[in-house]
């Protein structure tokens, strides 16, 4: 099969290199002319673990090319991915789709025998409609349908996620188009991964639901970890208790800093403007955002507390800065609220993140970046993990200790075991770990609520 991808971002290229493995023949078209320019010289804009030599060994097997032209491809192609982005729209959280719209129009013009239209980023329920009237308007007498494919990769994880997915969902009701997709994802179909057909508009929905759900199962133990903290008991042991019983499961009850990255955050709001928009509230949604965003806000407060009530001419050690690990993707990530509540509040910072420091220095400019986690670590006052970077959690702690000032360690992503740190001599302050952190999470709430 041949397919077209519209935009290089995360979700194109990852797609577009993940189909050219499974045979097909793929070219990823991006209007940055730069973008293309690299990734033909074999530059991968992004990090992801493994996507740099599968991009190589398909390009090098002749299946995989990258263009500034949509016209190159799109008329040879079975299927064309719409995978643009769709940032929330400043002012009321609404998806932009303004470049979804301009691909779709793009794309209806050069279309030249039977061609799937798929979107692929993430869109508002009845995107796939508009599209379909697009297309009606600048290419009546092609054979097109316009289907919904939506992706559930995560960052840091995309390329196993796309080849071995829980489930790979396609909205459209046609026949033909059906067809099309199938053989797009035959390896998965061989595989017997759960492929779902649906309406598209159940599909578009699928998304949106699915990264509403995880949201809420996050803003949920997150609230149960601070209870734990006020009663004595331990979140870990909270959600292990909870998450074996196959009905709520385990996954994506770690408790933290609240969540970030390109997703969750952006697509609960444009949830929450759809259902406003049809006049559904969604309370359970709303409480998941409210409780995220007062979250990550208290974390500073945390902090605080453990240096004593006050950050005045105190020198933070941070380590982790992304979102989450094993990605460069500050977007939305909880330490671009820490770190400003931090400077606000008097102190100064060293960080280290392993790969997000050149972006993290665009947004966080006025703090000092350092080399590794012990360079940050000479003379702070307090050590505090924000990502859970697995280089973080073999901490060497006698060394650490030595450079430390203060031997005071803020785990927000639990990655140490209770007593492991208190060992070296280290006063430790987790997440929902009642005891010893209660006295920090009794203060943080205080401040958060006033
Ligand atoms: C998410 C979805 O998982 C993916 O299916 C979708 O397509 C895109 O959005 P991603 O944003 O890459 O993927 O990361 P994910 O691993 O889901 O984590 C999102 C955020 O939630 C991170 O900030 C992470 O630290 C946080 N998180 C996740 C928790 O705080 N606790 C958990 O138990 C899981």
């Amino acid at each position: 099969m041949r397919v077209t991808i519209v935009g290089t971002g995360y979700v194109g290229l990852v797609s577009g290199a993940c189909f050219s493995e499974f045979g097909h023949h793929v070219t990823c078209v991006d209007v940055n002319d730069e973008k293309i320019k690299a990734l033909k010289a074999g530059d991968i804009p992004i990090f992801e673990p493994g996507l740099d030599s599968l991009v190589d060994r398909n390009v090098k097997a002749g299946r995989l090319d990258f263009s500034t032209r949509l016209a190159d491809s799109v008329g040879a192609s079975d299927a064309v991915f719409i995978a643009v982005g769709t940032p929330s729209r400043r002012g009321d959280g609404h998806a932009d789709l303004s470049y979804v719209m301009k691909a779709a129009e793009e794309v209806a013009s050069l279309l030249y025998g039977y061609t799937v239209v798929v979107t692929k980023s993430t869109v508002p329920v009845g995107t796939g409609a508009k599209i379909e009237e697009i297309l009606m308007e600048h290419a009546p007498d092609k054979e097109w349908d316009v289907a919904s494919n939506p992706e559930f990769l995560r960052e840091g994880a995309a390329i196993t996620d796309f080849m071995h997915p829980d489930r790979v969902v396609v909205g459209t009701t046609s026949e033909r188009a059906r067809n099309v997709m199938k053989e797009l994802y035959r390896p998965l179909f061989l595989n017997e991964t759960p492929v779902m057909f649906t309406r598209r508009e159940s599909a578009e929905l699928i998304k949106y639901a699915a990264n509403a759900f995880l949201a809420t199962k996050i803003s949920f133990i997150n609230e149960m970890a601070d209870l734990c903290e006020q009663l004595g008991a331990d979140v870990q042991d909270v959600a292990k208790g909870i998450g074996l019983d196959n009905r709520i499961g385990k996954k994506f009850l770690h408790a933290g800093p609240g969540y970030g990255g390109s997703c969750f955050p952006k697509d609960t709001l444009a949830l929450l403007r759809t259902a406003q928009q049809v006049g559904t509230p969604l309370r359970i949604v709303q409480a998941t955002v409210d409780a995220n965003d007062n979250r990550k806000r208290a974390m500073a407060d945390r902090i605080i507390a453990a240096l004593g009530g006050s950050a005045k001419g105190k020198r933070v050690a941070m380590l982790g800065l992304t979102f989450k690990p094993n990605t460069d993707d500050m977007r939305d990530s909880p330490s671009l609220d820490i770190v400003p509540a931090l400077l606000k509040a008097g102190a100064t910072i060293h960080a280290y993140d392993p790969e997000g420091t050149a972006e993290a220095k665009k947004l966080l400019p006025d703090i000092t970046y350092c080399d590794d986690a012990y360079a940050c670590m000479n003379g702070a006052d307090i050590l505090v993990i924000v990502t859970e970077w697995n280089q973080f959690r073999a901490l060497d702690f006698d060394r650490a200790g030595d450079l430390l000032k203060n031997r005071i360690l803020v785990d927000l992503r639990n990655i140490y075991a209770r007593g492991e740190p208190q060992a070296k001599g280290f006063e430790y302050y987790g997440i929902g770990r009642g005891g010893a952190a209660s006295s920090i999470a009794a203060a943080s709430l205080t401040a958060t609520d006033s």
